[in-house]
């Protein structure tokens, strides 16, 4: 195991650490920059099928389906199809309208899990066109879907997902810039930006790895005994809010939750006091102003802000009690960077509090019961 571990402490931490490969893997062969081509069978087969889809519906659990949030962004934006996204748990079970005019796309690290298979079996029942993103090659989700694509993110061993996240963000920001090219949503100097910027994630992800690994481990060190914590993100980054609170709550065990920053007036700014740790992710493309005020909000409560900003950032910085700087990116591409460092916060935090990170409690690596 101390080799398969590749001199890391945890499967977790390697994992954390491979994700400029594991994304560069999943990209490889489908994004051709030079070409200026992204190739994807799964989709190409099948792109009438995309192209004449009454809506795109996602379903997923966990943090697959905190992916497909982010799926939904990014496919409404650049292609401009109208995208649901449903915990399969609760889709399979409402009797949801589905018809053969929609296209089901179905999230899944292992391929494996039962509600999201169920969610499946329903939909393509129904006539839906089902498209699987799972990470495990030929798995029960992968064999029953009409189409996919796969992550290549290679085994991920830690019960808390990581690499798979981020490569599965990786095949729907693929998704959602082909499909946008070829409904002529993406115009051709739009795409051929944002298909070299992808290009660059994995150097990007590097450079976090790099400057932020020590700074978020010291970090980690002054919220060994929260009990609860509050993440905050708008757009694109309500979704890596979320995640990033999973995967605080699953290796750490302090409650945390997620939420998009505006909706803090509605409920949980009443929660803020000097014992409340607040991460907010705040880059410099996606509703920066108003994420400023939020901040104002949380310190005149005297709530500990730590804050995810793009480097060189200034009024955020100013006022938050840690700072973590990450690079500047279009926002789409946001979430993949900020998730880097949330995923070594919830880490070192839970190192220092001596939980079993790989195995958490009560949890399990693919849910196969209901
Ligand atoms: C379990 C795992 C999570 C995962 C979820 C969905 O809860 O612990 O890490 O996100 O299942 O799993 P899947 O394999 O379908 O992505």
């Amino acid at each position: 195991e101390q080799i398969e571990k590749g001199g890391y402490e945890h499967f977790m931490l390697k994992e954390i650490f491979e994700q400029p490969k594991s994304i560069h893997d999943t990209m490889r062969g489908r994004l051709l920059v030079d070409e200026g081509v992204i190739k994807m069978a799964g989709i190409w087969d099948h792109v009438e099928r995309f192209k004449n889809a009454n809506r795109i519906i996602i379903i997923a659990c966990g943090t697959s389906w905190h992916a497909g949030l982010i799926g939904e962004y990014l496919i409404e934006e650049y292609a401009r199809i109208p995208v649901e996204v449903e915990y399969a748990s609760e889709f399979r079970y409402r009797n949801p309208i589905i018809t053969d005019k929609d296209v089901v796309i179905a999230i899944s690290q292992s391929g494996e899990t039962a509600d999201t298979m169920a969610a499946l079996k329903l939909a393509k029942e129904k006539g839906a066109f089902i498209y699987g993103i799972c990470n495990v090659v030929d798995s029960s989700i992968a064999r029953i879907t009409d189409a996919g694509s796969y992550t290549h993110a290679g085994p991920e061993i830690g019960v808390a997902s990581t690499k798979a996240f981020t490569a599965q963000l990786t095949i729907l920001t693929l998704i959602a810039f082909k499909l946008g090219k070829h409904n002529g949503n993406l115009g051709n100097a739009d795409f051929m930006s944002l298909i070299a910027e992808l290009d660059a994630i994995p150097k990007k992800i590097e450079e976090v790895l790099n400057t932020t690994h020590e700074l978020v481990q010291n970090i980690a060190k002054d919220f060994v005994n929260a009990t609860n914590f509050l993440y905050l993100g708008r757009g694109y980054n309500y979704p890596a809010a979320l995640e990033g609170a999973l995967k605080l709550k699953e290796i750490s065990y302090i409650h945390a939750e997620g939420y998009p920053a505006a909706e803090m007036k509605h409920g949980p700014i009443a929660l803020i006091d000097e014992n409340m740790p607040i991460v907010i992710i705040a880059p410099k493309k996606g509703h920066y102003d108003k994420i400023v005020s939020n901040v104002q909000e949380i310190k005149a409560r005297k709530g500990k802000v730590i804050a995810v900003v793009n480097k060189g950032d200034q009024q955020v910085s100013a006022m938050a009690d840690y700072v973590i700087e990450i690079p500047e990116t279009s926002e789409c591409f946001s979430p993949i960077v900020a998730s880097v460092p949330l995923q070594l916060l919830a880490y070192y935090i839970a190192v220092y509090r001596g939980a079993n990170v790989d195995q958490p409690r009560n949890l399990a690596k693919s849910v196969t019961v209901e």
